[in-house]
């Protein structure tokens, strides 16, 4: 066999907010995948690290009275925590706020400008005169100037979801200081990633699936533009080289992170760091990542690499999100699930099963649907595949001093648990977990309806009986090995407990091959089922972490909090509008209408762009739900729509109307519905 090298490496998490099972789905996908690799003999490393730089963590640590770095120290801490909870199995995880990755973005910067892909250019934003700084958009909040909603953010209004520039806000103030806010110029620094268009557009098809780099068609169809990579003191980040008070973006020295980690961990261990990140490098480079930092890891990084004459990923595996019972996470549902509150009720082992039954390698959503994931893990590990163990060792232990038969029973059996090797290893090694799950699955039926029939404890009731009750249980116990192999990747911890029990290393690659004549030791127990009580209670806890979050946030409320936006704590009174009289109201047209066609709006945050048919035409509407709600869930389904209010022409489109939602923002938002029956274009009375 070709001994394969490679890095791989998961996002890097960012240090101002804990680890919630959004992430997790990543860590584990990327765990999986190099447990295997692993598995197969090949040399893998395996890197992460916290993001630590940029606005919201230095507001953040301000807020707590903190230094920066103390905040990052504490957060690292915890996600260190949760990530060794999860079974993730990281070589290094280090943070960008290291003297490796100050030392390799000022040398990659600096490359860049001597090659001449850097210039500077004068912009004017808004800035905070009181704090003293310039305001990310995401910290300015007014009123919204097409619908007059208050507080709103700066670049658009969650309530009518108009879209605008931070400076057209009315009555605009900086969320860190309450300050108005206003327009100041300044210099910033550019990456000029136009010029490498053409390497990009061809380097894309490589190292991403068909459909993936399809959908950049878009973004080369606009055309790439400069990259501002430059902020302006304060700013909790590395200063660029021969610039005033600047410092570089967090998403410049962030992807740089990769390789300050791996540096650390060579300069601990003696690995050859150059061998893997120079030009011409033969290893192969894997980066795990979420839909939505695509652009990142798709153009801006791979031009950095390449400007600056270092080697580029090899392919960039690119996943969907997390949903829990079919929605997006929210935190009033208690389904915005930290990973260390999931910890402290379910073990890990149980998501990892679930998330890798349906994890395939397409950037689709995974739903953890919580009754489906009780049945699941219960039915499978327990039912299938521990109790098969469980059954036929306790007659082994008992009945034959824990000695396992010398015979074969069922040779059929045996050779086709050994012949899904390929097939199994086929589908890890292209992160179809699913299809590994299914093949393996359907191994553990045939186990079991081999142990129904010949029915051991039957068998145990005559003496006469015993040669072939131990060469029964004993290819019972085959198969679970087997079985408990193939799912060494996913369940880690029980399959090292298995070898325990059955006194043999676990090899992938001789999965099948049965132990015979082999002394056991006594069972264990491997795992319990989950209790369903314990899945409520973690949803319990999670709406408490919510209520402790708003509780934090009242007591420094001066300290502004610009976090996500929170919900609204059930029953919270929200000021009644003024009252109006009846023709007022009837002004207000709402019609039923039905979603035809629904997909995010790429280059804003909450949009999403919804085609919706009201019987008698068709419209166009943007609604800032896209943080709320799966395009693909909308189909069809019935909304209410404002359907005499004044179109506007946005950014992307000209919006037709507005859907009628109630809730706070963000993800918590929930579409009006209508009784089924009712007919698409009739009137809300
Ligand atoms: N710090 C950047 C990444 C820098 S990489 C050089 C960042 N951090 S993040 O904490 O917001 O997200 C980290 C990873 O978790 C991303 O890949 C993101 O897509 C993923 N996820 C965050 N929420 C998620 C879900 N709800 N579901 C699945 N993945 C999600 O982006
Ligand atoms: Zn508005």
């Amino acid at each position: 066999m070709n001994q394969r090298s490679m890095l791989v490496t998961s996002a890097l998490p960012y240090a101002n907010g804990p680890i919630h099972l959004g992430h997790m789905l990543e860590h584990i996908q990327s765990d999986i995948f190099v447990r295997f690799e692993r598995a197969m003999g090949h040399e893998v490393y395996y890197v992460c690290a916290d993001d630590c730089h940029g606005t919201p963590v230095m507001i953040k640590a301000q807020s707590q009275g903190k230094t920066p770095e103390q905040l990052i120290e504490e957060v690292g801490v915890s996600h260190r925590a949760d990530m060794q909870g999860f079974l993730i199995n990281y070589d290094n995880y280090y943070r960008t706020h290291s003297p490796e990755n100050q030392a390799f973005s000022t040398e990659i910067y600096k490359k860049l400008r001597e090659r001449g892909f850097i210039f500077t250019k004068t912009i004017s934003q808004l800035y905070d005169p009181v704090k003293e700084m310039f305001l990310p958009d995401r910290f300015v909040k007014g009123t919204c100037p097409r619908c007059g909603a208050k507080d709103q953010y700066g670049d658009n209004c969650e309530v009518c979801s108009a879209t605008y520039d931070p400076t057209e806000l009315k009555d605009p103030y900086s969320t860190v200081s309450g300050a108005t806010p206003v327009l100041r110029e300044s210099e910033h620094y550019f990456f000029d990633l136009p010029k490498f268009t053409d390497f990009l557009h061809s380097y894309v098809k490589d190292v991403l699936p068909k459909e993936m780099a399809n959908k950049l068609e878009e973004w080369f169809a606009q055309g790439l533009k400069p990259w501002d990579l430059s902020r302006d003191a304060p700013y909790f980040g590395f200063p660029i080289p021969d610039a005033d008070n600047k410092f570089f973006y967090v998403w410049l020295d962030a992807p740089i992170g990769y390789m300050a980690s791996f540096k650390n961990f060579c300069d601990k261990k003696g690995v050859d760091f150059d061998a893997f990140w120079k030009e011409d490098s033969d290893k192969e480079l894997y980066h795990f990542i979420g839909k939505d930092i695509l652009y990142f890891h798709s153009l801006f990084w791979p031009a950095t690499l390449k400007g600056s004459d270092h080697r580029l990923p090899t392919k960039i595996f690119v996943h969907g999100y997390v949903t829990v019972n079919g929605a997006k996470m929210s935190k009033s549902k208690g389904t915005f699930i930290k990973a260390a509150t999931y910890l402290k009720h379910l073990k890990p082992e149980c998501l990892r099963y679930y998330f890798a039954s349906k994890m395939n390698n397409q950037a689709v959503d995974l739903d953890l649907a919580l009754d489906d994931f009780i049945a699941k893990v219960n039915s499978d590990i327990v039912g299938k595949v521990v109790n098969l163990a469980s059954r036929s060792a306790g007659f082994i232990n008992k009945r034959f001093g824990g000695k396992l038969s010398s015979k074969v029973y069922n040779p059929e059996l045996t050779a086709e648990f050994a012949a899904a090797l390929p097939e199994i290893a086929k589908a890890y090694d292209e992160r179809n977990y699913a299809d590994a799950v299914r093949t393996i699955m359907s191994l553990a039926d045939e186990a079991n309806r081999f142990v129904d029939a010949e029915a051991p404890w039957t068998l145990a009731k005559d003496p006469a009986n015993d040669e072939k009750l131990q060469a029964v249980c004993t290819q019972a116990l085959n198969c679970f090995k087997a079985l408990i192999t193939y799912l060494s990747p996913i369940l880690p911890e029980i399959a090292a407990h298995s070898a325990e029990f059955l006194n043999c290393e676990l090899k992938f690659n001789a999965a099948g091959t049965p132990l015979l004549d082999h002394q056991i030791n006594t069972f264990k127990p491997l795992f319990a089922r989950i209790d369903p009580k314990d899945v409520e209670a973690m949803v319990e806890d999670s709406k408490q972490d919510l209520k402790e979050a708003q509780g934090a946030q009242k007591s420094d409320a001066k300290a502004a909090q610009p976090a996500a936006p929170s919900a609204a704590a059930e029953g919270a009174y929200v000021p009644l509008a003024p009252e109006i009289t009846i023709d007022d109201f009837l002004k207000l047209d709402l019609r039923v209408a039905q979603v035809i066609k629904a997909e995010e709006v790429p280059e804003a945050r909450k949009l999403l762009r919804l085609e919706l048919d009201l019987g008698f035409e068709k419209r166009q509407v943007f609604a800032g739900i896209k943080k709320a709600y799966d395009p693909a869930s909308l189909i069809g389904r019935k909304v209410i729509v404002a359907a005499n209010l004044k179109a506007r022409q946005m950014k992307f489109g000209l919006s037709q109307g507005m859907v009628m939602a109630a809730g706070e923002g963000g993800s918590d938002i929930f579409l009006l519905s209508v009784d089924d029956p009712a007919p698409l274009g009739s009137k809300v009375h």
